[in-house]
């Protein structure tokens, strides 16, 4: 395959930066933090292979604006007095071969399991509601207008902080049911104040932390925002509210939104939603995607159920700039270098088809996680079983938990002392 092919054409986003070829690595959360809530040497390994893998810029998974409001134990948060060593050398590591890195800063909002503990916040005071499973969510607070201050504030410094040790932007998540999520969504955001209610309110929490972000970072560091083409929920974000939105980001100094959908309760980004629409079966949300292009000033990727070079071709035909991947590049993270030399090479991607749709969701994550361990042990890799993942899966989830909720929730259970100063027990 030769280096001309669209798909390795390099691209220039609006504030300068190149980026070497149209493949992005998307978010994946890892679960490979340390104790201390940092990157761990699995992950540097893992972020390692990918740089050398061919992909053009690798989104970190989702880095935790607030150590106490966490997607999942093992995972990493990034605040104004953390340590960046270790966040130095995790960017270094992403960016060799020439590859981009930014950082992915999250904040679950409700979508904080209840056996992590910790806030559980939200626009309103609206608990998930997943069937049979949805006693593993709490009822989250409705929050204050001093929450909100604060979490603007906190998406400015972790932006800041990622600065400082090295990447080269980060990428806001305001999609699957995230707090900036909850905030566009009708169905999550009832409030009656200016962050509720009308579209323009609704979306003020993102616009606040998009333009708190772009005032304090420099003008060559790259802004993205990760945005549902829909929630794919009855009276939820819907495609007419992402137009609105993305029209609103093109004034803001954003360098890349990616479309993606869904959220907890409607899994669109694993291909499955909750009101009648159907996705295609590869490149999930191409046709939202495409209709955004319209309109867009500003560059988009559309991320999810791409395998092979063809569907990347079609995707990048289709007037849309840059083509994330997630699971194949889990799976095979030389998957770019592949595509050069074998361009009908597809990764095989084991996955679970259970009758229960949220245990098959928990497995296929489970799976594509236990490819990352893998990878970041040094392992070589095989195919994997759902079933054995998912229990290995719930394991390890366990102790990480557990050892989550002894250093930074039990100690101030019941004590007057600041929560998360368990910190330097962590060290
Ligand atoms: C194990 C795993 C972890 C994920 N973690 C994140 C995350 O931290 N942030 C995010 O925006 N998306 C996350 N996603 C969603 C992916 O970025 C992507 O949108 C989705 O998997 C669809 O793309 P794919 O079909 O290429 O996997 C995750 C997906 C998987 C499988």
């Amino acid at each position: 395959m030769a280096a001309t092919q669209p798909a390795f054409e390099p691209i220039r986003l609006p504030n300068g930066q190149q980026l070497k070829n149209r493949l992005v690595k998307a978010a994946m959360e890892e679960n490979l933090g340390a104790a201390t809530l940092a990157p761990g040497g699995e992950m540097l390994r893992l972020y390692r292979q990918w740089a050398e893998g061919g992909v053009g810029l690798i989104i970190t998974g989702n880095v935790m604006v607030d150590k106490l409001a966490m997607t999942g134990p093992g995972g990493v948060a990034l605040e104004d007095d953390t340590d960046l060593a270790p966040f130095h050398h995790w960017a270094l590591e992403a960016k060799h071969n020439n590859t981009r890195v930014w950082m992915q800063i999250s904040h679950p909002g409700r979508q904080v399991f209840k056996a992590m503990g910790g806030k559980a916040l939200a626009p309103s005071a609206i608990a998930l509601n997943l069937g049979k499973h949805s006693k593993m969510f709490p009822v989250p607070k409705a929050m204050d207008e001093a929450e909100i201050l604060d979490v603007i504030q906190r998406f400015v410094n972790t932006a800041q902080q990622a600065e400082r040790a090295g990447f080269d932007g980060v990428q806001i998540h305001a999609a699957h049911g995230y707090l900036l999520n909850q905030f566009l969504s009708p169905r999550v955001n009832q409030r009656q104040d200016p962050w509720g209610g009308s579209l323009e309110n609704r979306a003020r929490l993102l616009m606040a932390v998009v333009r708190g972000i772009r005032a304090k970072v420099s003008k060559d560091f790259a802004v993205a925002v990760k945005l549902n083409s829909a929630d794919f929920q009855r009276g939820g974000f819907d495609q007419q509210d992402a137009a609105a939105v993305v029209a609103m980001l093109n004034r803001a100094g954003v360098d890349l939104i990616e479309i993606s959908g869904g959220n907890y309760e409607a899994p669109a980004m694993q291909g499955r939603t909750a009101d009648d629409s159907t996705l295609a079966r590869e490149a999930y949300f191409l046709e939202f995607a495409q209709a955004l292009t319209k309109v867009s000033e500003v560059p988009l990727m559309t991320t999810g159920g791409i395998r092979g070079l063809d569907t990347v071709e079609r995707v990048l035909a289709a007037g849309v700039d840059l083509v994330g991947i997630a699971s194949a590049l889990a799976v095979q993270p030389d998957l770019p270098l592949r595509w050069q030399h074998r361009a009908d090479f597809r990764p095989e991607i084991p996955t679970a088809k259970w009758k229960d749709k949220t245990l098959s969701g928990l497995a296929n994550m489970a799976i594509i996680k236990r490819y990352l361990k893998r990878w970041g042990a040094g392992k070589s890799s095989y195919r994997l079983s759902p079933l054995l993942s998912l229990i290995l899966g719930q394991l390890r989830q366990k102790k990480l938990v557990k050892r989550y909720r002894s250093l930074y929730i039990e100690p101030f259970q019941g004590s007057t002392m600041q929560p998360g100063a368990a910190e330097t027990l962590a060290q």
